[in-house]
C-alpha cells in the first residue's frame, strides 16, 4: 500500500502525513481482524469507534480533501477499501454475536416482553363435578370424601349386599386382596358407611369421587369414572324431603323446565328405592336418538337409607332415617357438552381439553 505513494514525493511535510494514515489504516487493519466479540454491547462499541458518524472510517475518508488532485484516485481506492473492509467485517462480527443478545454485562434485560403464560382449563368431569356439588353445598350438605381402595365391610358388608350379591362378582370388581378384602371401591357408596360410622348425627353429606369396575372400555362405558353420593340422616326425613331435594337440584342444574320422574328400583342398601329420570334435554320429551325415543333420561339412584345399613353404622334405626342418592359425573357432562365417546375424559388429549375453561 505505501508504494501507492512515490519515495520521489516523500520529501514534503504533505505527504508524510499521508503515509502516516496509510500506517494508520494497516494498524487499524491489524486491530479489526484481532477483534473478538463478546456480547452485544462491544460489537456496538466496535461500530461506534469504526462506523459512527465520528468513526474512524469517517475521520480518514475526510482526509481525502487534502490529497493533491493526481494523487485522489489512488488514495481514494485505498480508503474505499478501508471502508468497505471495516463494514464486512462488522457485518460478520455482529453475525458471530447473534443468539448471545443477552450481555455479559448488563444481565438479563427487563424491558423485553414477559414470554406469555399458558392458562390451563379445568376438566370437563372436574366442571361438572363442581357444580354439583356446589348446588348441594347451597342446601347445607358438606363434602364428605373417602378411600379408593376400600375393605369388603365399607364397600359391600355394610351396605347390605349380602355375600352372594352379584354386585361382588370378580367380573365387576378390582380385588387387591382376598382375606382380608381389600378392592378399588366399585362406587361411592363407601362414604356413607364410613360418614356414619363416625356417630355424629345428623349426617348431611355430599361425596364426590372416582370409583372402578372391571368392564370394558367402550365409547359408552370405562373401568374407572366419578360419582355423586348424597346422604341425608336425621329425625322425620322422609322421601318428600328425597324428591323436593333432588328436584331442586334438577332444576339448578340442568333449567327450570326440566320435568323430573321417580321409577321404583331396587338397591340393596334402600328402601324404598327409586331411579330418577329427568326429561331429555334434547328433545325436551318429544323422543330422540339420546333418549332412545323415551323422551326422558336416567339420571341417578336413591332411596331412603335401608334401617340394616344405619343398624350396621349403630344409628337407631327406629329413630333416625334418611335418603340417599348417587349419580354419575361423566354422563351429565356428556349432555352438557355434547360428548359422544367417554374414553375422551381420560386420554388427556390437550386439543380435547383445551375446549373448557372455568367459565362453562
Ligand atoms: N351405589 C349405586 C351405584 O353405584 C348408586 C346409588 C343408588 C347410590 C342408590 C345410592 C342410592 O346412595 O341410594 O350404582
Amino acid at each position: 500500500m505505501h508504494c501507492l505513494w512515490t519515495t520521489a514525493k516523500r520529501g514534503s511535510l504533505y505527504l508524510r502525513a499521508m503515509d502516516e494514515i496509510l500506517q494508520q489504516i494497516d494498524r487499524y487493519k491489524d486491530e479489526i481482524n484481532a477483534f473478538q466479540a463478546g456480547t452485544a454491547e462491544e460489537v456496538e462499541t466496535f461500530r461506534i469507534r469504526f462506523l459512527g458518524t465520528k468513526g474512524i472510517v469517517k475521520n480518514i475518508m475526510a482526509e481525502m480533501k487534502n490529497v493533491p488532485a493526481d494523487q485522489r484516485s489512488a488514495f481514494g481506492q485505498v480508503l474505499n477499501s478501508f471502508k468497505q473492509f471495516t463494514e464486512e467485517r462488522y457485518a460478520l462480527i455482529k453475525e458471530s454475536i447473534q443468539g448471545k443478545s443477552v450481555s455479559r454485562s448488563s444481565g438479563p434485560d427487563f424491558t423485553l416482553p414477559g414470554d406469555p403464560i399458558a392458562i390451563g382449563s379445568r376438566h370437563p368431569v372436574t366442571l361438572m363435578r363442581n357444580r354439583i356439588v356446589s348446588i348441594f353445598q347451597r342446601l347445607g350438605f358438606a363434602v364428605a370424601e373417602g378411600p379408593e381402595i376400600e375393605d369388603d365391610w365399607h364397600n359391600f358388608t355394610a351396605l347390605n349386599l349380602d355375600e352372594n350379591h352379584p354386585a361382588r362378582d370378580m367380573q365387576d370388581t378390582f380385588y387387591l386382596s382376598t382375606s382380608p378384602d381389600w378392592l378399588l371401591r366399585t362406587h361411592t357408596s363407601n362414604v356413607q358407611i364410613r360418614e356414619m360410622g363416625k356417630g355424629k348425627l345428623p349426617v348431611r353429606i355430599i361425596c364426590p369421587g372416582r370409583v372402578y369396575r372391571n368392564e370394558t372400555v367402550s365409547a359408552r362405558s370405562h373401568c374407572f369414572f366419578h360419582q355423586v353420593e348424597g346422604l341425608y340422616i336425621d329425625e322425620q326425613v322422609s322421601f318428600a324431603d328425597l324428591k323436593q331435594t333432588l328436584y331442586f337440584f334438577v332444576q339448578e342444574m340442568f333449567g327450570k323446565d326440566v320435568k323430573i320422574r321417580f321409577r321404583p328400583s331396587y338397591f340393596p342398601f334402600t328402601e324404598p328405592s327409586a331411579e330418577m329420570d329427568i326429561s331429555c334435554l334434547l328433545c325436551h320429551g318429544e323422543g330422540c336418538s339420546v333418549c332412545k325415543r323415551t323422551g326422558w333420561l336416567e339420571i341417578l339412584g336413591c332411596g331412603m337409607v335401608h334401617p340394616k345399613v344405619l343398624e350396621n353404622c349403630g344409628i337407631d334405626s327406629q329413630r333416625y332415617t334418611g335418603f340417599a342418592f348417587g349419580m354419575g359425573i361423566e354422563r351429565p357432562a356428556l349432555l352438557k357438552y355434547g360428548i359422544n365417546d367417554i374414553r375422551l375424559f381420560s386420554e388427556n388429549d390437550l386439543r380435547f381439553l383445551n375446549q373448557f375453561t372455568s367459565a362453562t
